[in-house]
């Protein structure tokens, strides 16, 4: 009943890592062999924590060279920031009045981000999940690539779609579409390294938000410091094990292997044939390799790219048009359904 559609989004709020390139855009880039795919900076989901005006026009600028530099290609596919397009606000307020308060109240990244301090979070903190489920809904989305951390948002948004289709049977029939007016959306969670972990302590994910520069590899390193992150990785004294069974109680050896594995397009098993057996040292050494010569290309073309913002705001602009549209429409049919 509903077209396939991609759609994901990365938020703006600085130091874009390994672990934002290999559990999303690097499958973004992938995804557009097969779908239509809407890819958008997520502006308003960054503003949830304070944001320096002066640093986010450049941070949403860094994103969209990143889906660029990565392959993402605008001509053929939406590329565009949320703050542009109204009809994701809009949609979400109707969403905060579908959504319960158990189900706000169960999603564990608000906790995470909230800290002990949860007085002190802001309304929009709490209401993010609301926010991205009408990111997705607001263009009918089928599919969404994104990282292991989503999943929990992702069952919200089906919730919501769930309870929408059903609160509003009636009037969906009434208008014609038929008996579910929102898909219920996929999260398209596979493969290795769909949460990476963070370089310094394997029971953290890799984020942009930790305090030490040592935990991730950022995308725009330059070659010599992804080597010395990559040396100075956690690890364990033990040589790597043969069988992937073998990484089950060594979190950061595990999360070395997932991370070659993603950078070669293979997968943890076929590392350990060839590495199994080999020390750290040895082992490190090859995903220095493979990191470089992976990331390497994508930051020169990220800093080329960033060397003129008027053309990365040109594709802005054009996206921002060609998704008005489309959420635009579904907005209209919104305001039928529910009677404004
Ligand atoms: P962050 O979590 O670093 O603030 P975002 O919330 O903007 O980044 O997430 C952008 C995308 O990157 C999402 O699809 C998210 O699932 C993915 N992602 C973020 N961190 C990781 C990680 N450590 N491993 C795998 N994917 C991740
Ligand atoms: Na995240």
């Amino acid at each position: 009943q509903f077209k396939e559609l991609v759609f994901s989004g990365v938020q703006p709020t600085g130091n874009l890592h390994l672990g934002n390139y290999l559990g999303a855009i690097k499958r973004f880039v992938a995804m557009q062999e097969t779908h239509d795919c809407i890819y958008c900076v997520v502006d308003m989901h960054a503003i949830t924590v304070w944001q320096d005006p002066k640093e986010l026009n450049r941070q949403i600028r860094e994103v969209t060279a990143a889906f660029l530099a990565a392959g993402i290609d605008p001509q053929k596919h939406i590329v565009f920031n949320q703050s542009q397009v109204s009809e994701h606000a809009e949609l979400a307020w109707v969403f905060n009045c579908i959504a319960r308060m158990g189900w706000a109240n169960r999603m564990t990244q608000f906790k995470e981000k909230a800290g002990k301090d949860r007085e002190n979070a802001s309304v929009g903190l709490f209401a993010y999940p609301m926010l991205m489920a009408a990111d997705i809904l607001v263009y009918r989305a089928t599919h969404v690539p994104v990282g292991e951390d989503q999943k929990q948002h992702l069952e919200l948004t089906r919730d919501i779609a769930q309870k929408f289709n059903n609160d509003f049977a009636e009037s969906i029939a009434a208008h014609g579409f038929g008996d579910a007016f929102f898909p219920l959306t996929e999260p398209m969670i596979a493969g290795p390294a769909t949460r990476v972990m963070s370089l310094r302590d394997g029971s953290k994910k890799m984020s942009k938000s930790d305090p030490s520069d040592y935990s991730r590899i950022n995308l725009t390193d330059d070659a010599d410091a992804i080597a010395q992150k990559i040396r100075k990785a956690k690890t364990d004294p033990e040589p790597l094990p043969s069988e992937v069974d073998g990484l089950k109680t060594r979190p950061e050896a595990e999360n070395l292997v997932a991370i070659y594995a993603a950078l070669t397009d293979s997968t943890p098993a076929d590392v350990l044939r060839e590495h199994g057996g080999a020390q750290f040292s040895g082992f490190k050494a090859a995903l220095v390799d493979v990191a470089v010569a992976k990331l390497s290309p994508v930051a020169g073309e990220m800093r080329r790219l960033m060397a003129d913002p008027g053309h990365i705001d040109q594709v802005l602009a054009q996206g921002s048009d060609r998704a008005r549209v489309l959420a635009a429409r579904t907005m209209d049919a919104v305001k039928d359904i529910v009677g404004f």
